[in-house]
């Protein structure tokens, strides 16, 4: 849970332009600091709709706007940033241990997450107070 607002990054992917149509790539542990067990995606979100809006222990993630736009805010306890998505060449590397919320998705818009660890219910925090009292510990 030490994870800071600067160890989030955005990762530049490799984008072949081509005049057929542009093509991107993302190879685990070259252009994802992780091993991938698992994908999700999220879309046919409803005007003013959120996600997210808690912390992982473990889970490490990689998030791409591979349609339309939409923001996340990181948050490490102390200071909050937001990211606007909307280009699906760059991917949001947001390590463990930080708050985390999606908002302002476009219409239409696709938001591709690449996770360290297969889904569970127990990696995640909640509770904001209880973030707050892990990232103190
Ligand atoms: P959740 O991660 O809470 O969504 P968000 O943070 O975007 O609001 O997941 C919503 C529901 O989907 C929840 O009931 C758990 C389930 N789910 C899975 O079963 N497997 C998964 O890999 C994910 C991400 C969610």
């Amino acid at each position: 849970m030490k994870a800071l607002l600067s160890d989030v990054k955005i990762i530049d992917l490799p984008k072949i332009e081509d005049p057929r149509g542009n093509l991107s790539i993302i190879e685990e542990e070259k252009n994802v600091p992780f091993k991938i067990e698992r994908t999700y995606w999220i879309y046919d979100v409803p005007g003013g709709q959120v996600r997210g809006g808690h912390a992982f222990k473990e889970q490490q993630e990689l998030i791409v706007a591979l349609s339309g736009s939409f923001d996340v805010v990181i948050d490490d306890g102390v200071n909050k940033q937001t990211y606007s998505l909307n280009r699906s060449y760059y991917g949001l590397y947001i390590p463990a241990g930080l708050w985390r919320q999606m908002q302002n998705f476009s219409t239409n818009s696709l938001a591709m997450v690449l996770s360290s660890t297969h889904y569970a219910e127990n990696d995640y925090i909640h509770d904001y107070s209880e973030f707050l009292k892990l990232k103190e510990a």
